[in-house]
């Protein structure tokens, strides 16, 4: 547990705690509101991101800008960060042992943020922070609130690239997301 962002920071760009560091190009931290009451976490990084250190910036993350943009919620007054910090290679999942060696970052940025709403970007996010009983077909759309925090499951952006009918659920989620966090 860091007590500062700028060590939390600095312990994840040289981080090799898991095999993924072995092929990272970048450490993909997390970005946005450091205050915000809104926190997004996804899965890992993609190329894109891996290539520019942020997450969300590929074909996935312009998607949910434009979710964003349509519903009137800022990128940069949310907070955005990701269960794994390195790229998987080929883009697969995260297996268990890499989230659980990266989870205390995640953790630690969850404490400095104290965000009031987490919204759960896709199954691999879901089942690291609420728990493998989970399932995202079954969760998505319903709150589970634990420990103060309100955690909303939804898609991936990237499911909506594939999927073009689970965008009328994003949607609605994320608009759901933005009416309780004006509430709260
Ligand atoms: N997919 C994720 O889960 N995270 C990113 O940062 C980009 C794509
Ligand atoms: Fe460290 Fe996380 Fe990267 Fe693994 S994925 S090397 S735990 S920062």
């Amino acid at each position: 547990m860091y007590e500062r962002w700028e060590e939390l920071e600095q312990a994840v760009s040289c981080c090799k705690k898991c095999r993924l560091c072995e092929n990272r190009i970048n450490t993909v931290f997390g970005t946005g509101n450091k205050e915000a009451k809104v926190m997004f976490i996804g899965e890992g990084p993609g190329a894109d991101e891996d290539k520019l250190g942020e997450p969300f910036v590929g074909k996935a993350g312009k998607l949910m800008n434009m979710a964003f943009e349509g519903i009137g919620i800022k990128r940069q007054e949310v907070y955005i960060a990701n269960i794994v910090k390195c790229r998987p290679p080929s883009n697969r999942n995260p297996q268990d042992d890499e989230a659980k060696a990266c989870m205390d970052y995640l953790r630690n940025q969850v404490i400095f943020v104290k965000p009031k709403i987490i919204v759960l970007l896709g199954s691999v996010a879901l089942k690291n922070i609420l728990g493998k009983e989970y399932n995202i077909t079954a969760s998505r759309g319903k709150w589970v609130e634990k420990n103060g925090i309100f955690y909303l499951p939804t898609w991936h952006p990237a499911a909506l690239l594939r999927d073009e009918t689970k965008k009328i659920d994003f949607w609605k989620d994320l608009k759901n997301a933005k009416e309780k966090m004006e509430l709260l």
